[in-house]
């Protein structure tokens, strides 16, 4: 069977000369607004495609920062590359890779810079990579300490064609290209990056991704939304390895399920979490379950009362801390 990165390479070494012909060049301009880069920061891309996200990066990282983008389809790093002919200035910024963003331990260009990236930014790509716990993990050790991943997923209504398709793959022991059935609410990734060491600064609901409208769709449009999905989704290149017949059946199945007499409602919209590095012994900056989405600030009167305790450094780690925080709320 093929593995994600073959299947990721496959799918955009396809769709690289037209990718840019699309929504995503606006959509990354509108994610790095968000982006709070400084001049000299380090910048990491994994999936870094045609380099939407490193340019903006490049241009404001300054000329003493730096931005890697890492890929593993060798057409879209084409394309990064030919930019960086045509732009040389913010090209000059970048350094992109040919290799897979799983397995970074093993890319011997990246290994000086472990620990010394400031940003890790993903965009319309977590969701391809398989395990989001494992990826996390794999990420992590490539920030600097307090160092920022600022990663996008889908919202658990967008595509829900995908995440059906991934079931039926399942079902007949293929692997489809995309992981998105933890997706089930805006919670389930902040729960992965806390469990991972992260502490989550923010969550935005980004609406309007592709430009296409929320649309409802019934029982009776199956069979429409399998052909959609299995055809322009993903360029029709996924192999059924014979297959295919059942596998509609099984998507009419899980289909007619979620419609189950209604209408199943499908929206264009993205979460886009940004998170730090959590640094041993920092309970202050500590944001979670009660506390809502944002940072606790460091001179907020429940962190100075939880600071006053004086725990034990076993105390200190960061479930443990939420905990206690949660409790001193109440
Ligand atoms: C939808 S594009 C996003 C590109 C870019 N971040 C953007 O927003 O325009 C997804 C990219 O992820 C890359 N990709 C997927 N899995 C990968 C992996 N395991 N390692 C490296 N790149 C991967 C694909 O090759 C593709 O270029």
């Amino acid at each position: 069977m093929e593995t994600q990165p073959q299947a990721a390479a496959r799918m955009y070494d396809e769709r690289a000369a037209n990718y840019e012909d699309s929504w995503h060049p606006d959509y990354s301009r509108r994610l790095m607004e968000r982006v709070p880069l400084k001049p000299n920061d380090r910048v990491l891309v994994p999936c870094c495609g045609t380099g939407l996200e490193s340019f903006i990066a490049a241009d404001m990282v300054g000329s003493d920062g730096l931005v890697v983008g890492v890929d593993i389809s060798t057409k879209m790093l084409q394309g990064a590359r030919a930019r960086q002919a045509r732009e040389p200035e913010l090209g000059s910024r970048i350094k992109l890779i040919y290799h897979d963003a799983m397995s970074l331990d093993t890319c011997a260009e990246l290994q000086d810079l472990r620990g010394t990236f400031d940003f890790l930014i993903c965009s319309c790509a977590f969701v391809l990579c398989g395990d989001p716990a494992a990826v996390v993990r794999a990420w992590r050790p490539w920030l600097k300490d307090g160092g920022r991943m600022v990663i996008d997923i889908t919202h658990e209504k967008n595509l829900i064609q995908g995440v059906l398709m991934e079931k039926v793959a399942e079902n007949l022991g293929l692997k489809w290209p995309s992981n998105r059935q933890w997706i089930r609410n805006s919670d389930s990734f902040r729960h992965i990056l806390e469990e991972e060491g992260m502490v989550v600064e923010s969550v935005e609901l980004l609406d309007n991704i592709t430009g296409k409208p929320v649309s409802t769709f019934g029982a009776e449009d199956a069979d429409a939304q399998f052909e959609y999905t299995v055809n322009w989704l993903l360029a029709g290149t996924f192999s059924w390895e014979g297959k295919e017949e059942r596998a509609r059946d099984l998507f009419r199945e899980e289909w007619e399920n979620i419609a189950c007499g209604g209408r199943i409602e499908i929206v264009d919209w993205l979460y886009l979490r940004q998170s730090r590095d959590y640094i041993e012994g920092e309970p202050s900056m500590i944001c979670s379950n009660q506390h809502g989405e944002s940072a606790i600030p460091k001179s907020s009167a429940i962190c100075e009362t939880f600071r006053n305790f004086k725990l034990s450094s076993e105390y200190l780690s960061r479930r443990i801390t939420t905990t206690a925080l949660t409790g001193l709320r109440r």
